[in-house]
């Protein structure tokens, strides 16, 4: 099946074709973000394979459908970006990646917390300088602190267990608990109760119209002063203006993103000359005690090979009986 790639990054080229290692596809990279304009480049193509933050409206699905493409695979686990209906409505089967390394993002969701508690982006730049004065590295020890995570799934229950394993108290909030972590010592509290009472908030629910904002002003207020907050959900789990309000009062403690609520005009892209416009971001990098990757929690080897291999198995899954392994919505 011919595919076309969009807003090709160089490390989907190399795993894409790697996967594709017997030669059943033949995949055509663009760079170009998949758009009513954009979309006709596919002509030729059955398929389409669009990143996480293409804009899959009805009016590019309908291009998409014009030129001729009968399957929308998507290279991620996320699918709040595509208009189910509008793709039902034109015939066109939508495929994702349900699952890839739910440890590449948990792990990454420990490595901000340590460098946020242990000050470890403050230390890296002050000895290259030849300061080793300690002042304002502070942290605390993780073994016996209160640790609550918010959404218990696939992610956020690898993140428990090693929490657990670290020696923290753990808490959770999900309104599907899960029996397994319970077992292992998770206690399920009200998500109130889990803010009232961690040292450490990190979040792990996906964004829905109930989790938009889920931590806002009031939410935050309610967290204890000085705690710590994690987000490698995504950015609109957390209202960005309330987060720089706790910062200024110095109720949060620390703030680490790997997400953002307006990243799609930012990341994934080298804006280091340019500089950007995004004045509520740039507040954010002012404070010493943030710290933000560019999305980045997903970006190991073993998820990227996870995300190719399940997209052409997808794509043949739909050549062979018109049903792709992971159909969304009415596929
Ligand atoms: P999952 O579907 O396995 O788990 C999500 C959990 O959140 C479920 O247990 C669900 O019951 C719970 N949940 C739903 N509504 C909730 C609410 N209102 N409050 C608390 N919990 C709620 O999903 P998975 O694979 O663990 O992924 C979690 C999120 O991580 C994704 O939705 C995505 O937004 C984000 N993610 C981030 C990546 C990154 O690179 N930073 C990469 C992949 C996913």
């Amino acid at each position: 099946m011919q595919i076309t790639v969009f807003q090709t990054l160089p490390h989907d080229r190399e795993f894409f074709s790697r996967a594709n290692h017997e030669g059943r596809h033949r995949l055509v990279f663009l760079e170009a973000r998949l758009d009513p304009r954009s979309a006709p480049l596919a002509r030729g193509s059955e398929a389409v394979c669009a990143f996480v933050n293409d804009p899959l409206d009805a009016e590019t699905l309908a291009a998409l459908q014009a030129a001729g493409v009968r399957l929308v695979l998507l290279r991620s686990a996320g699918f709040n970006h595509v208009d189910l209906d509008a793709a039902a409505r034109l015939g066109l089967v939508v495929a994702r990646v349900p699952e890839y390394s739910p440890h590449a993002v948990a792990e990454h969701a420990v490595a901000l917390l340590l460098a946020l508690n242990r000050k470890i982006h403050r230390a890296w730049a002050r000895v290259r300088e030849g300061n080793f004065a300690l002042d304002g590295l502070l942290g605390f020890d993780l073994h016996g602190s209160t640790v609550g995570v918010v959404g218990t799934g696939k992610i956020g229950g690898c993140f428990a267990r090693i929490l657990l394993a670290f020696g923290s108290r753990v808490l959770a909030f999900d309104p599907e608990p899960d029996a397994l972590l319970e077992q292992s010592g998770v206690r399920y509290v009200p998500l109130a109760e889990l803010l009232a009472a961690s040292d450490v908030v990190s979040l792990h629910c996906p964004l829905t119209p109930a989790t938009r904002h889920l931590i806002d002003e009031a939410a935050l207020r309610r967290m204890k002063p000085g705690a710590l907050l994690i987000n490698t959900s995504r950015g609109a789990v957390v209202d960005t203006r309330a987060l720089i309000g706790a910062l200024k009062r110095r109720s949060l403690g620390g703030l680490a993103l790997d997400v953002y609520e307006e990243e799609d005009n930012l990341f994934f892209r080298d804006l280091s000359a340019e500089g950007f416009d995004d004045d509520v971001f740039a507040r954010l990098l002012t404070f010493p005690n943030v710290l933000i990757t560019g999305h980045q929690g997903f970006f190991t080897v073993q998820a990227l090979t996870a995300i190719a291999e399940t997209t052409l198995a997808n794509a043949l899954a739909f050549e062979r009986d018109g049903r792709p392994l992971h159909p969304v919505g009415h596929a």
